[in-house]
């Protein structure tokens, strides 16, 4: 039996979860406003704002969501510094406006667009999907974003196009832990062309009905739930189709440790440790990992054939 001392109640759990959260907009706002005000720009008003026009979609897990405030102060954003507790210390400095994602490569139609457009290109829709880091934790996270191939599709692929490039923003100003050479930025991620037109890979723009916090990769960032969290850029600035394989910045860091696919995959262990099991933010005991992350019957045969120890 686990008993628990006083000293360990978080205050988000002796005041109803909407009060609380109310007191913490309030006092994030007074620091926003602090920070603008200091550094002499505008703060950012869209950090935090409900997101208008939400559609439910078919794709919600039927499982305790993570808290929101483990879902913003328990990140990783290496962009930000490499603690789990940094993204959201030091991720004010980020402007999310203005903000353009560039699409370009093998496509038909390429193009800059701006992000208020993006928001625009398909209705948003609300996602509860299972998350895991390669590290060894989980969430069940409330996303709001459009399916990537909204904007695939858009964009006119051509033959060539089989695989597709994610680029995070390169601003050490913006982005101090950058000047850290802990990777090789930018951040780069990629998918192979119908990983990103499965119906399951989002664009998120949002999280519990709300705009991005910077943290969590404001304004727009990847999310392939059967993948390991790490696929999932964030604060992306460029979409490239190619012919090739990406070079991924964490394939370049550590090939060894980190495969293209990165699927969750509870037989495959990472060298350093074993992934059959993890651990779900707030609980206490182990849960065995899944299989694709439970999206087994959904993504299962864009693998069919290939030897999965290899392709890791
Ligand atoms: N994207 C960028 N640009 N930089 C990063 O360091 N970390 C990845 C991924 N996307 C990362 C990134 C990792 S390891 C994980 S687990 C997820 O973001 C975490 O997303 P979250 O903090 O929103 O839960």
């Amino acid at each position: 039996m686990l008993i628990r001392q006083n000293d360990d109640i978080l205050p988000s759990e002796i005041t109803p979860p909407e009060i609380y959260r109310e007191r913490r907009r309030f006092m994030q706002g007074m620091g926003a406003l602090a920070a603008g005000a200091a550094l002499g720009g505008t703060p950012d008003a869209q950090a935090g704002a409900r997101l208008a026009g939400v559609r439910a979609s078919a794709y919600r897990l039927d499982e305790e969501k993570t808290p929101y405030k483990d879902v913003t102060r328990y990140n990783n954003f290496y962009e930000f510094g490499t603690g789990k507790s940094d993204p959201a210390e030091n991720a004010a400095s980020l402007k999310t406006r203005p903000w353009t994602v560039t699409v370009e490569g093998e496509v038909g139609k390429p193009g800059v667009y701006d992000i208020d457009t993006l928001l625009k290109l398909a209705p948003l829709e609300e996602r509860v999907y299972r998350m895991r880091c390669v590290e060894g934790w989980s969430m069940v996270i409330p996303w709001v974003g459009f399916p990537l191939r909204e904007l695939v599709r858009r964009a006119a692929p051509t033959g060539n196009a089989r695989y597709v490039e994610f680029v995070t923003l390169h601003d050490a100003k913006q982005m101090p832990g950058q000047r850290a050479r802990v990777l090789d930025w930018p951040y780069v991620e990629g998918l192979r062309m119908d990983e990103a037109m499965h119906p399951l890979t989002l664009l998120a723009v949002g999280l519990y009905g709300e705009v991005l916090p910077n943290q969590n990769g404001a304004p727009i960032r990847l999310v392939v739930p059967w993948k390991y969290g790490f696929k999932s850029a964030k604060s992306i600035v460029k979409i490239r189709f190619v012919e090739k394989q990406p070079l991924t910045a964490w394939m370049k860091a550590a090939p060894q440790e980190y495969g293209f696919y990165s699927n969750v995959n509870p037989q495959v262990d990472h060298p350093r440790w074993s992934q059959a099991k993890e651990r779900r933010i707030g609980e206490f005991f182990k849960r065995d990992t899944l299989m694709f992350n439970g999206y087994v019957a959904q993504v299962a045969q864009l693998y069919s054939g290939m030897d999965l120890q290899k392709f890791f």
